[in-house]
Formats: structure tokens, C-alpha cells, sequence
């Protein structure tokens, strides 16, 4: 389960372990955990599991930031099946996962999420049609449950394109949840407008043929994100406050016909709300994932976001050490925040620290399951054979 390249024994890590101020908090070093799906959600309710979920991230505090799985903003939202929300009876599970944190001496922003056609009938209300900005659908599968309650992965189905008329509710669906998330304890939220899911089927011209004042020009595409963002900022200020963007990505079947302009003037438009940080998704990630050198597109695009985005930036995607200390370095990023890693690391800053090996993420139990592959990673504390920190209080027993 290890893996370590000679190289990373020569490069001092300097940069990551810089403290930093992120909106109002002060972080003690620069590792953030990206938001992680794993569906794992207790039925019927859609909330976080009592044991499992509240282990899963107090075993994670010792990122500067965590940043939880993507979270349903209403019933309609539902992409994945066993996937958490945060528009009901939800926030008292959530509430177990902020105390768990915090008692573990965490700082936790919820992502909340609307999935837009990124969904099934079966997930939805009523076996209703998901929405989206237009009646288009997306090549791939959903993740649903079968009759036996197994997961199963069948064809999307072609969306409802939303009404105009239907905007505001929406908007206040992110406003209603934001208002949840605070009650829940979190520390902050992040608005997931990243990886082809609603806000994100908005913004890029492959999803959007809307002729309405939500399509068309870019200032249009942008128009429910920055809604969104407003009804969020007002809920928790703006330094409390992180939007997810995913610029030539591919994931969900998303394309942009002009990328640099549409995310060059989001990134402009998302510096005017101070808002806590920018989270991007990095636009090199597929080159990245095949083993190549990134393409002119991409790199053009990484010094675009840090260009128009006057604020903090938190890069994700394919880093390891090296590379991660090396943008920092190089100034592309702020933070680095680690998805794989940190699924399969609970520990991940100090096997950072030490230079130690990582275990290695187990892709079969990503989505679904119980307590493998979700809380039995072990630690180098574990390793060493000392006791887990105490994480779990009497409630969740
Ligand atoms: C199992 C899994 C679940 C994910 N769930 C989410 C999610 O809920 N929200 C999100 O914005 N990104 C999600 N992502 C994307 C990650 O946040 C991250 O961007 C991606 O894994 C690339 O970073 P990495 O190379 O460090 O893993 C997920 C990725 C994986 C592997």
C-alpha cells in the first residue's frame, strides 16, 4: 500500500507547512481536504451515519481545512443514491459530524451542491425528471439503487430545462441550506459550482442553450452563481464563504466554447465578494491522470484563474508532495487540497511531514459500503501501535 518517489527525499517541505489566513480563520499549514463523495448516508433520511461519518472526518482534523462531500441542497437534488443532504431533518446528523471535528480540533466547510441533471428519476421525488438549465442529456450513468438495494450504475435521462419562473426557489434552496449549515456548526461553506453538475451546467455553453437572461452571454451563464453567491454571503459574510470552479473540465460531459473568457470573468466577478477563497479544480488534471505533460490550454488557464482571482486560491487535483510544494513555491496556489490522498491517509499532513509512505486508495470502495475503505486507513500513529485520538463521544455509540 506505499508509494515514494526518490525525488521527494531531496525537496524540503517548506511552503505547506506555512500557516495562512483563509477568511477569518488562521490555518497552521496549507493541506486541505477536497470534497470527498462517498455514499454512505443512513436511510431513509439522507443524513450522515452516526458512527461511521463522524469517525471518517475526525480522522481527517489534521487538514487545515476539510471540506465535506458534496451536500444536497433540496429533495430534487439527489445525483447519487446514499448521498447526505442538508435541506431537513439532516442537520442533526450533520451536527454530530461538526462537534466530532471540532472536538478533534478541525475546521469543517460543508459543500452544498445541487447536481442539476447529473441525476435519475429514480433518485428523485415522485420518479419526477431532474432539471437542468436546458433539456439536454448528459452521455454517461447514474448511480442509483436497484430493487435488491444494491448500487447500480444505469443511463442518464434527458432533463426538464428549468422555468425562469422557478429561479428564485432555487436560489433559495442555497439560502435555506446555508442557513442550515450554521446551525449545524459548521466552520464556513463551499458552493460547488465545479464538475458538470448544476451551477457549472449554468456557466459553459455545452449545457446552457437558455435565450433567457440565464443563457446566452457570459454575464447570463453566470447569473445563478452569482445569485447564489449573494444569498450565501448574506447567511455566513463572504469570509466564511468558497465557490468550487472546474475550468476545462470534462467530467459530467461539460465543454465551454470560449473557457478562457467564461471562467477568466467569474474568477473577475468572484474577487469583488472577498469571499474566503476560489477552489479550482486544476485544468491539468486529465494530463495529469495520463501521465502527460500538461497542454498549452491548461497552463494558460492555471495563470488566468491566479490573474483575474484577487484572493486566496486553492488548487486541486493529481498532487502529490512534490508537485504541491513546487505551485506553491511557483505562486500558482495558495493551498493545495488532496482528494485521493486524503481518503486513503487519515493522516496525510504528517506522512507529509515525516516524508512517510501513503497508503493507497482503493477504488472499489469509493461509493457505498460501511467501515472498509472508509475509517480502517490506518495511521502512522496506529503503525506505531498508539491509541487512535479519542474522537468518538457517548452519543454515537
Ligand atoms: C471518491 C471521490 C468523490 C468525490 N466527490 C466530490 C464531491 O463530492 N465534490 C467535489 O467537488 N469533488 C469531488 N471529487 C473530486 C475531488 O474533490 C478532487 O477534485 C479529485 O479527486 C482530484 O483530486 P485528487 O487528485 O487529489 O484526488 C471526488 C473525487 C473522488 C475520487
Amino acid at each position: 500500500m506505499s508509494e515514494l518517489t526518490a525525488s521527494s527525499r531531496q525537496t524540503p517541505v517548506e511552503r505547506l507547512f506555512q500557516p495562512i489566513k483563509v477568511g477569518r480563520y488562521n490555518l497552521p499549514h496549507r493541506i486541505v481536504m477536497a470534497p470527498l463523495t462517498r455514499s454512505r448516508a443512513c436511510q431513509p433520511v439522507n443524513a450522515p451515519t452516526p458512527l461511521n461519518s463522524c469517525r471518517y472526518y475526525a480522522q481527517r482534523t489534521s487538514a487545515a481545512l476539510i471540506i465535506s462531500e458534496a451536500t444536497q441542497v433540496s429533495i430534487q437534488v439527489q445525483g447519487y443514491t446514499w448521498t447526505p443532504g442538508i435541506y431537513n431533518r439532516e442537520v442533526e446528523g450533520w451536527r454530530l459530524v461538526t462537534d466530532a471535528v471540532h472536538m478533534a480540533g478541525g475546521l469543517i466547510f460543508l459543500q452544498l451542491c445541487h447536481v442539476g441533471r447529473i441525476s435519475h428519476s429514480s433518485l428523485q421525488p415522485d420518479g419526477m425528471l431532474p432539471v437542468a438549465p436546458s433539456a439536454i442529456k448528459p452521455s454517461g450513468e447514474a448511480f442509483i439503487e436497484n430493487d435488491k438495494g444494491e448500487g447500480e450504475w444505469v443511463s442518464f435521462v434527458t432533463p426538464r430545462a428549468l422555468q425562469i419562473e422557478e429561479m428564485p426557489y432555487l436560489v433559495r434552496q442555497y439560502a435555506r441550506t446555508a442557513k442550515n449549515a450554521l446551525a449545524a456548526g459548521f466552520d464556513g461553506v463551499e458552493i460547488h459550482a465545479a464538475n458538470g453538475y448544476l451551477l457549472d451546467q449554468f456557466i459553459e455553453s455545452s449545457t446552457n442553450r437558455r435565450t433567457d437572461r440565464y443563457g446566452g452571454p457570459i454575464e447570463n451563464r453566470a447569473r445563478l452563481l452569482l445569485e447564489v453567491v449573494e444569498a450565501v454571503v448574506e447567511v455566513w459574510q463572504p469570509d466564511r464563504v468558497g465557490v468550487r470552479l472546474s475550468p476545462l473540465g470534462t467530467y459530467n460531459d461539460i465543454n465551454d466554447d470560449e473557457p478562457e473568457t467564461t471562467f477568466g470573468t467569474i474568477a473577475d466577478k468572484l474577487s469583488a465578494y472577498r469571499l474566503a477563497y476560489l477552489h479550482v479544480v486544476n485544468p491539468a488534471l486529465a494530463a495529469i491522470e495520463q501521465r502527460a505533460e500538461p497542454d498549452a490550454r491548461a497552463l494558460r488557464m492555471i495563470d488566468l484563474m491566479r490573474e483575474k482571482y484577487r484572493g486566496t486560491l486553492i488548487m486541486a487535483g493529481g498532487f502529490d508532495l512534490d508537485t504541491a510544494e513546487a505551485w506553491l513555491r511557483q505562486g500558482k496556489a495558495d493551498l493545495i487540497a488532496f482528494g485521493r490522498r486524503f481518503l486513503a491517509n487519515p493522516d496525510l499532513p504528517e506522512r507529509f511531514r515525516r516524508r512517510a509512505p501513503l497508503n493507497a486508495d482503493d477504488r472499489s470502495t469509493y461509493y457505498g459500503g460501511g467501515a472498509k475503505g472508509y475509517t480502517d486507513y490506518p495511521t502512522l500513529a496506529q503503525e506505531r501501535g498508539e491509541e487512535p485520538k479519542p474522537c468518538v463521544d457517548e452519543r454515537w455509540r
